[in-house]
């Protein structure tokens, strides 16, 4: 396995919308740097929502305007025009749109139906394209639904086709509450490809039932080549109870290095980040490899 994988950081994103201690714009852009530091090159920063649905978030147009001027591709999330508008006057140059897969979780976490976030997504894609902004796109909840239970596949497909018909230049499917395992994560990526090429398909699986690894090995057999991952394996989603950080970025580093994938990441620097965060946070970073590699 010798291709680039591309790997999209959501750290100071996911990985932080969740959290009860409070940190501030400084402390975010300095963890973005030393992400950056470390050799990552796509971060996720930020997020343009409500600060009553996500308080953590508050300050995004700060944090983004304090690493705009360094190198790398900073993404942000986007739910409506509103956050479109705060987006691209805080100079963003790509954001994401996220849909949900299951209606139980698309009224939770953003207060409206699948087909109505669509039509609330519609003028956010346009106007970006129209600005020259890049446009990612989420289906949340691929694998299974905090409040609808099992999902059907094609009901991810079809909102991933969805996204990517509307201009979405890559879809993200997010095993939210990471309860999938390889055979369904193998049958949904193949399913996806039928409309979207694999290439533009990024793995964005929680690590709840630690199955993150084994499912992205598994993608990765069948051809995805784009992951997204959280220093330390910090993340969560407030709207969907009881799931755990996103797949560790150490633990995929190591995963992929040890499959001859050269990643550009520095191992040591990652952990020094997650660590620093984690001590923020009061407790260390949930990641394996960050643990096994902080212990020496
Ligand atoms: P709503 O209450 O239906 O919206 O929320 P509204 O249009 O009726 O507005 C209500 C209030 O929010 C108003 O303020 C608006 O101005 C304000 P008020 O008059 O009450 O003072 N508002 C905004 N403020 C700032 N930025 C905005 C914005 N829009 C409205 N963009 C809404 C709908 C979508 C806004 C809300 O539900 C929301 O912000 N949800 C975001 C939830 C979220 O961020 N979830 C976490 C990210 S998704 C995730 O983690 C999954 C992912 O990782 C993939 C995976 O793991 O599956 C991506
Ligand atoms: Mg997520």
């Amino acid at each position: 396995m010798s291709d680039q994988v591309r790997i999209v950081e959501v750290g100071p994103r996911d990985g932080l919308q969740n959290e009860n201690t409070p940190i501030s714009v400084e402390a975010r852009v300095g963890f973005i740097e030393s992400l950056l530091g470390a050799g990552l090159t796509t971060i996720e920063v930020g997020a343009f929502v409500s600060p009553k649905a996500i308080p953590q978030m508050q300050g995004s147009a700060e944090v983004l305007r304090g690493v705009q001027h360094l190198a790398g591709e900073f993404h942000v999330l986007v739910p409506n025009e509103k956050g479109y508008e705060a987006a691209r006057a805080a100079g963003a140059k790509v954001i994401a749109v996220f849909a949900s897969a299951s209606e139980g979780f698309s009224r939770a976490n953003i207060n409206c139906s699948v087909a109505d976030s669509i039509e609330r997504f519609k003028p956010v894609i346009e106007r970006a394209q129209a600005d020259g902004i890049k446009v990612r796109g989420y289906v949340s909840c691929v694998l299974g639904c905090p409040y609808d239970g099992a999902v059907d596949p094609q009901a991810v497909v079809d909102v991933a086709t969805t996204l990517w018909d509307l201009g979405c230049t890559e879809v993200s499917l997010g095993d939210t509450i990471g309860v999938g395992t390889p055979k369904k994560v193998r049958e949904l990526l193949r399913a996806c490809a039928e409309a979207v090429p694999m290439q533009s398909l990024a793995m964005h699986f929680h690590d709840t039932y630690g199955q993150a690894l084994a499912n992205l090995y598994a993608g990765l057999e069948e051809g995805a080549r784009v992951i997204d991952s959280a220093a330390g394996g910090l993340g969560g989603c407030p709207y969907a109870p009881g799931a755990t950080g996103n797949v560790a970025t150490e633990d995929v580093v190591y995963l992929l290095e040890g499959l001859g994938v050269a990643t550009g990441v520095d191992l040591d620097k990652l952990v020094t980040a997650s660590n620093a965060v984690g001590a923020l946070l009061g407790r260390a970073p949930p990641s394996r490899v960050a643990a096994a590699i902080s212990a020496k």
